[in-house]
């Protein structure tokens, strides 16, 4: 078939690789000429594991091409994915869906024939029945345009996976042709029995809102429960051990820390607040207020453990930082906790000498106030307290004995519940943690 991808940012650009790698003829449309250049060239403008090697195939083989003309792209489709972001708007929690309208309103009036546009950004309840409105005011006559809603799901890190083995796909058509055109792009995933659930618009629209809610809630709701375990004197690694096992809770998402960060989940559960105030129903998903309260809380339990762990003042201090991207496998620095701790104890008059694997360059434009080290060796040398805030496997394989001599101060605190402290202890550290006992 023929596709469009419209918009290649992390979810466009391995949305269209993916489409391309299970045999479909893809133009990839963005107004980033820069981005589109690179992508034309096979390059992947950002880091995610197994795309370059996609791209390089695909773009190799003439099967996956780029453009920046939506004209262009409305000529060559019979379906369009609409890929673009839905950022939180700056004066309120609400999504910005100014790119979202942007692309309908350049698709639309060069449309031709029988074709269907299909959005996947995460949009809030309404958002199908809105655009196909404005597509039906703009399209030529003689056009049949529909308009259908198929969240994605996928995961920083895991996007190429995600994409190709989804855990379920979700239509939301308001017709059998939607419906039919959908189950033959992805036919391929079909075959291999992964779960298709046809629904309306305002459902598909709503799995995506409330699957991050769900995911944002357990993060919160584990991180609770250090808390509490930190008052008590628990051990919440072993408690979420415990409560995983009950095959109702699952262990995933329950690994407490710093907190969730990123694109998609702090914005989400803001704009779904929003969208829920708008159709009257804000108090039946107040609960999420709690749920970004107690997030943002983790970053300042972080800050507030890092102070103490110096004697009660970080002016002046020597912090080692690891991690700056918002989880492993990423150089997204988007809401990143990692960051927003960094930029907290270098506001309060710390040295701050940061190291990242990925998102080192990102977080430089960010946060261009702090030093940036080109190895964890550099950035903890002659630390007064090593912090580390984003569990990249690299610092997992750290030789604390070894970090030991170049850091003779031998404080680390572990946001991320995940390095191994008995051994960091062994080697003569201090550890502290988030809700485990010191
Ligand atoms: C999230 C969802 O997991 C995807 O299913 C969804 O498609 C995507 O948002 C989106 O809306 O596009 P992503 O933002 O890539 O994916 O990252 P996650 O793996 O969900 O992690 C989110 C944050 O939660 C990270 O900061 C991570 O460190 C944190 N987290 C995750 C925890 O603090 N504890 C956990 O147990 C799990």
């Amino acid at each position: 078939m023929r596709l469009t991808v419209i918009g290649t940012g992390y979810l466009g650009a391995v949305h269209a690789a993916c489409m391309a790698e299970i045999g479909h003829e893809v133009l990839g449309v963005d107004v980033d000429a820069e981005k589109i250049a690179l992508l034309a060239d096979g390059r992947t403008p950002f880091y995610e594991p197994r795309l370059q090697e996609l791209l390089t195939r695909n773009v190799g083989s003439g099967q996956l091409r780029f453009t920046t003309s939506l004209r262009e792209a409305a000529v060559f489709g019979e379906v369009h994915f609409i890929c673009v972001g839905t950022p939180q708007r700056q004066d309120s929690p609400a999504a910005d869906l100014r790119h979202v309208d942007a692309v309908v309103d350049g698709l639309a009036p060069h449309l031709r024939g029988s074709c269907l546009i299909v959005g996947k950004s995460t949009v809030p309840a309404g958002t199908t029945s809105r655009l196909a409105a404005r597509v039906r005011a703009l399209a030529p006559e003689d056009t049949d345009a529909e308009v259908a809603w198929n969240p994605e799901f996928l995961r920083e890190g895991f996007a190429v996976e995600d994409t190709l083995r989804p855990d379920r796909l979700v239509a939301g058509v308001t017709s059998a042709r939607a419906d039919e055109v959908l189950r033959r792009v992805y036919a391929p995933m079909l075959d291999a029995e992964v779960p298709y659930i046809s629904t309306d618009p305002a459902t598909a629209e709503l799995v995506k809102v409330a699957a991050n809610s769900f995911l944002a809630t357990k993060i919160s709701f584990i991180n609770a429960m250090a808390e509490v375990c930190d008052a008590a004197g628990g051990d919440v690694t072993t408690l979420a051990d415990a409560l995983g096992h009950d095959t109702r809770i699952g262990r995933r998402f329950l690994s407490a820390g710093l907190g969730f960060g990123g694109g998609c989940l702090p914005k989400d559960i803001r704009a779904f607040m929003a969208r829920a105030e708008e159709l009257g129903v804000g108090p039946a998903v107040s609960f999420l207020h709690q749920v970004d309260e107690i997030n943002a809380r983790q970053r300042r339990r972080t800050v507030d453990i890092a102070r103490e762990m110096t004697g009660g003042d970080l002016a002046g201090r020597r912090v080692a930082v690891l991690g700056a991207a918002f989880k492993p496998d990423s150089d997204d620095v988007r809401d990143s906790p990692a960051l927003a701790v960094a930029a907290a104890v270098h506001r309060e008059g710390a040295e701050v000498r940061l190291h990242d694997p990925q998102a080192m360059e990102n977080a430089r434009a960010v946060l261009p106030q702090l030093e940036y080290a080109p190895d964890v060796d550099k950035a903890c040398e002659d630390a007064d307290l090593v912090l580390h805030l984003t569990e990249w496997i690299d610092y997992r394989r750290i030789d604390p004995a070894r970090l030991a001599q170049l850091t003779p101060a031998r404080r680390i605190l572990d946001a991320r519940n995940a390095l191994d402290h008995p051994l960091w202890r062994a080697a003569g550290w201090t550890v502290r943690a988030l809700g485990r006992p010191q």
